[in-house]
């Protein structure tokens, strides 16, 4: 099935280039930009992007790697009342 009729991007060309990603990289955020990248070829004009993005969910391969999960910090009550500003002010 065709997904972006501008560059002529099927569903299964997306498969291949994450499963190769993947295989050549098994910690890659893969992102549609890194897609269009590996396939050369640059988006037109974005009207395929939620047709994109659902095609590249239904590739089990696209999940982040286990050890990159669970990076970002919470928030504590000590990190939130910090404005950015010396104690001058
Ligand atoms: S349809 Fe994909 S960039 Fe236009």
């Amino acid at each position: 099935m065709i997904i972006c009729s501008c560059e002529g991007i099927r569903d299964r060309d997306i498969h291949a280039a994450i499963d190769w990603m993947r295989a050549s990289d098994p910690t890659a955020i893969i992102t549609p930009g890194k897609i269009y990248h590996a396939l050369g070829k640059s988006p037109d004009c974005g009207g395929c992007m939620k047709l994109f993005v659902a095609s590249m969910r239904e590739n089990p391969n696209l999940e982040v790697p286990a050890e990159l999960r669970g990076l970002r910090k919470t928030n504590t009550a000590r990190e939130t009342r910090y404005e950015g500003r010396t104690e001058s002010y």
